[in-house]
C-alpha cells in the first residue's frame, strides 16, 4: 500500500513559509559584544536593522553576516548615537520603513575618560549609553508591541546602584569620576528597565538589562598608563572573557533557553535583585521627566 503525502506536504510547507521572519533592531553591532550578538541573531534566523555611525564598519559586519546566512536581510540606518537629533532622524526613517519589530537590542556604549559634552550639551557617555537608548524605545515601542515576541534587551552595567545628579547630569559642578559617571547613566538604564517591565507586564513585553562583566573589547582602549599595561598583561588574561562568550547570555535569553522572568541580569546570566528605589513610582517619574526634557532641549 502506498500513502500519498503530497497535499499534506504542500500544506505543511505553506505553513512554514507563512511563518513570519523575526526582525531585530540592534545598536552597537559594528564592534565588540554587539557584533557577536548580531552574528548570533543571524544564526537564529533574525533579519536585522542596524543603527550605527560608521558605514565602513557596517559593510564589514554585513559581509560577516552574509557568510553566516547568505539570504539574510540587513539594513543600515546611519546615526551618531551621542546626538539626539541624529538619532531621531534615523528613527523617523526606521518608522517609515518598518511595520513591526520583534526585538530591540541596544549595546552601543563607551567608557568615559574625561567629561566630554556633545554639541547638544550633554555628557557624551550619558547620551550614548542612556539617553538615546531611551529615545529609541520611546519611538519604537509601538512597533515592538505589535509583535508576539516583544523583547527589549539592553547590554550595559545592570545593577550598578548609582546616584543620579538630577541637577548636574554633566558633572559640571563636581570632580570627574569615571565610576560615578558610569553608575549615573546605569541607574537611569535600570530605572527605565524596571519601569517598562512593570508598566507593560500585561502586554507580555519582556524587558532585560544585562551586565556582561569584563569583556575583551575595544571599549577598554585609551586607559592611561599604568592601567593600560595592567589591562593587557593581567586583567585581560585573568578576568576578561571574549565578546562571543558575553553575547551568549543575551542570545540564550532571546532564544528562550534561559529563564525569562528576570529583568536585571548579571554576567553569569543570573538574576540581580533590583533595589527598591528602581520601582519607586516618584523616582521613576523623575527619571522619565529628566529624559524627556533633555531630549526636548536637544531637539531645539
Ligand atoms: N566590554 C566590557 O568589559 C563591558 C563591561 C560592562 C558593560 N559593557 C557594556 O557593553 C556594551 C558594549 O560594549 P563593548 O565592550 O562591546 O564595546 P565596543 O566593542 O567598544 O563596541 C561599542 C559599540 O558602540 C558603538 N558606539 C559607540 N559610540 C557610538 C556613537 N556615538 N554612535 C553610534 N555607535 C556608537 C560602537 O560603534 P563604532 O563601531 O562606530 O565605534 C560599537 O559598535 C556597552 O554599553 C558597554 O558599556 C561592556
Amino acid at each position: 500500500m502506498t500513502i500519498d503525502y503530497g497535499p499534506l506536504f504542500t500544506f505543511r510547507s505553506k505553513i512554514i513559509n507563512m511563518k513570519k521572519k523575526r526582525l531585530a533592531l540592534i545598536t552597537g553591532a559594528t564592534d565588540g559584544i554587539g557584533k557577536a550578538i548580531a552574528i548570533g541573531l543571524a544564526k537564529m534566523g533574525y533579519e536585522l536593522i542596524v543603527m550605527g555611525r560608521n558605514s565602513a564598519k557596517y559593510e564589514g559586519l554585513k559581509a560577516e553576516l552574509e557568510k553566516v546566512r547568505a539570504d539574510i536581510s540587513v539594513v543600515f540606518y546611519k546615526a551618531d548615537l551621542s546626538l539626539v537629533q541624529d538619532t531621531q532622524s534615523a528613527l523617523n526613517k526606521v518608522k517609515d520603513n518598518t511595520s513591526e519589530l520583534d526585538l530591540i537590542i541596544q549595546t552601543a556604549g563607551l567608557i568615559p575618560h574625561s567629561i566630554t559634552k556633545t554639541n547638544e550639551g550633554i555628557e557624551e557617555t550619558f547620551a550614548v549609553s542612556y539617553l538615546t537608548r531611551f529615545l529609541v524605545v520611546r519611538e519604537l515601542l509601538p512597533l515592538l508591541l505589535k509583535s508576539n515576541d516583544k523583547i527589549l534587551f539592553t547590554v550595559a552595567n545592570a545593577g550598578a546602584k548609582g546616584k543620579i545628579y538630577f541637577e548636574d547630569i554633566n558633572f559640571e559642578g563636581r570632580k570627574f569620576s569615571p565610576v560615578e559617571v558610569v553608575k549615573q547613566f546605569q541607574q537611569c538604564n535600570d530605572v527605565y528597565t524596571m519601569y517598562l517591565s512593570e508598566k507593560y507586564q500585561n502586554y507580555n513585553l519582556k524587558v532585560y538589562c544585562y551586565n556582561p562583566g569584563l569583556v575583551d573589547t575595544g571599549i577598554h582602549q585609551g586607559w592611561p598608563f599604568p592601567f593600560s599595561f595592567l589591562r593587557q598583561k593581567v586583567v585581560k588574561r585573568l578576568f576578561m572573557k571574549p565578546p562571543d562568550k558575553a553575547a551568549q547570555t543575551p542570545l540564550d535569553v532571546i532564544g528562550g533557553a534561559l529563564s525569562q522572568n528576570t529583568v536585571l541580569i548579571n554576567s553569569k546570566g543570573n538574576k540581580i535583585n533590583p533595589s527598591k528605589i528602581l520601582s519607586d513610582p516618584v523616582y521613576q517619574q523623575k527619571v522619565l521627566d529628566l529624559s524627556n526634557s533633555l531630549i526636548d532641549s536637544a531637539m531645539k
